[in-house]
């Protein structure tokens, strides 16, 4: 087990710059369409997190040969050696479902662990398994494998009955190379989407509505090599981005996508913080001394990103009054409340809904990271809770965060890496 550290005598006021790394919701994608050609795929800008490295050894078993650079990947799979995605690695990562429609597509067979819950709530994958089975594939579920089967993928209308990230990935890359057109209704609209899209565009993929909730997708007989730059992490920017609000802090993001992040600019001014755009790809965040509570939901893009609410609970308990958080994504998506009120926040959870009483300053703690961005929330309290926080179970950060100890470090903040700590198991029933 490996925790983080922050030692924090008074509250950081983070100062400086920091670069943001490519997003893990962009590359894992792009990194299963590897699987529909036989062509190499060159990625740029890849961030170095635990959730690429279990993507690449899931498509090795797959039959996919790979060279990994500091921030570059080329990866070809020549031909498909295996279809199965076994339950360890699937549990592991539930992004792993993103192999079952290219592999349908290219190989014609597919047996995919299913993904079963996480910390967050259910993970139903349903519409993945309607949307193939609308484009011909036969499905059955056994003993908690998905056993797809597909002579020839042909093209159909599919209509999502809720927005779906990775179900709508699937699908596309499903469509690319079926029979015919196919028209996907009521699409996701996250930038991760658009991003695949354009990277199967330059595959040889024939693609139209790009961005929008109707994507259709004339499916060719075979995808061919392409290189491909990976969209920036809007997550990681946002992270960042209440870090400098909650710390009063002055800061600039480098090497962002501003456009990928309209909601969450909208709230932190709300909030009272001063956000500028210092052209293409920099943006500055000026956090105030004086926090404003405000009501957030999260929705589907281009509302507020649940991937995110955890970070701006943390924010609204520095608001000097009650904010409601309102979860609509996930079922069960509040775990991190429980750790900050340790740390001393006034949060009451009710349903759907976190009630968060501000402003109550925080004091230091040994705390658990439940999942990736509870990790993140849990690593912003710790700039301003006062005294050492010790964030336990790290790995979960680590699946989505590239280096983030040093990139904080970079800006001040005393924090250390603690290996194998297992001080916070001392008292543990022998
Ligand atoms: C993607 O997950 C992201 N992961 C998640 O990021 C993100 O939180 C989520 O989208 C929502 O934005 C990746 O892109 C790898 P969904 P995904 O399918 O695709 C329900 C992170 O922290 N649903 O858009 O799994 C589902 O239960 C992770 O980086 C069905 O009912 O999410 C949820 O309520 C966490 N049936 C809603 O749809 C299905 O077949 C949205 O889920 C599929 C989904």
């Amino acid at each position: 087990m490996e925790s983080l550290r922050i030692y924090t005598e008074k509250p950081y006021r983070l100062r400086g710059q920091v670069v943001i790394s490519g997003a893990k919701n962009a590359v894992l994608p792009a990194l299963a369409a590897s699987l529909l050609t036989s062509g190499e795929i060159n990625l740029s800008n890849v961030p170095l997190v635990k959730d690429v490295r279990t993507m690449l050894t899931l498509l090795s078993d797959l039959g996919a040969e790979y060279e990994l650079g500091k921030k570059s990947l080329r990866i070809k799979v020549e031909k498909i050696l295996s279809y199965q995605a076994p339950y360890q690695l699937v549990r592991a990562m539930r992004a792993s479902i993103l192999v079952l429609g290219p592999l349908l597509a290219r190989k014609g067979r597919a047996v995919v662990a299913l993904p079963g819950g996480c910390a967050i709530g259910t993970r139903p994958v349903d519409l993945h398994i309607n949307g193939l089975q609308k484009l011909g594939a036969s499905i059955k579920i056994e003993h908690g494998y998905i056993v797809a089967e597909a002579k020839k993928l042909r093209g159909a209308e599919f209509e999502f009955e809720k927005k779906t990230v990775t179900g709508t990935e699937n699908l596309v890359m499903a469509a690319t190379l079926a029979r015919g057109e196919t028209i996907l209704k009521n699409c996701a609209l996250e930038p991760e989407v658009s991003s695949l899209c354009e990277l199967l565009v330059k595959m040889g993929a024939k693609i139209d509505g790009i961005g929008e909730e109707t994507i259709r997708i004339k499916g060719v007989d075979e995808l061919g090599p392409a290189d491909f730059r990976i969209i920036p992490d809007r997550i990681e920017a946002g992270t960042f981005m209440v870090a400098a609000a909650l710390t009063q802090g002055d800061l600039i993001l480098k090497e962002v996508e501003p456009d990928h992040l309209g909601a969450l600019i909208d709230k932190l001014t709300i909030s009272g913080a001063r956000i500028e755009k210092l052209g293409r790809r920099s943006i500055r965040v000026i956090g105030s001394p004086e926090i404003k509570p405000q009501d957030v939901t999260t929705a589907p893009y281009p509302g507020f990103p649940t991937d995110m609410q955890a970070q701006f609970m943390v924010l609204m308990t520095q608001a000097n009054g009650t904010s409601i958080i309102t979860e609509t994504i996930f079922d069960r998506r509040f775990a991190h409340a429980n750790e900050l009120i340790r740390l001393g926040a006034n949060i009451e959870i009710q349903g759907d809904k976190a009630i968060v009483r501000g402003r109550t300053p925080l004091s230091g703690a040994e705390v658990m990271a439940t999942d990736l961005r509870a990790s993140a929330c849990l690593v912003l309290a710790g700039l301003i809770a006062t005294g050492q926080t010790t964030i336990n179970d790290i790995e979960h950060l680590d699946r989505g965060y590239e280096r983030i100890e040093e990139k904080l470090r970079k800006l001040g903040v005393k924090i250390e890496r603690l290996k194998n700590n297992n001080n916070h198991r001392m008292g543990e029933k022998k």
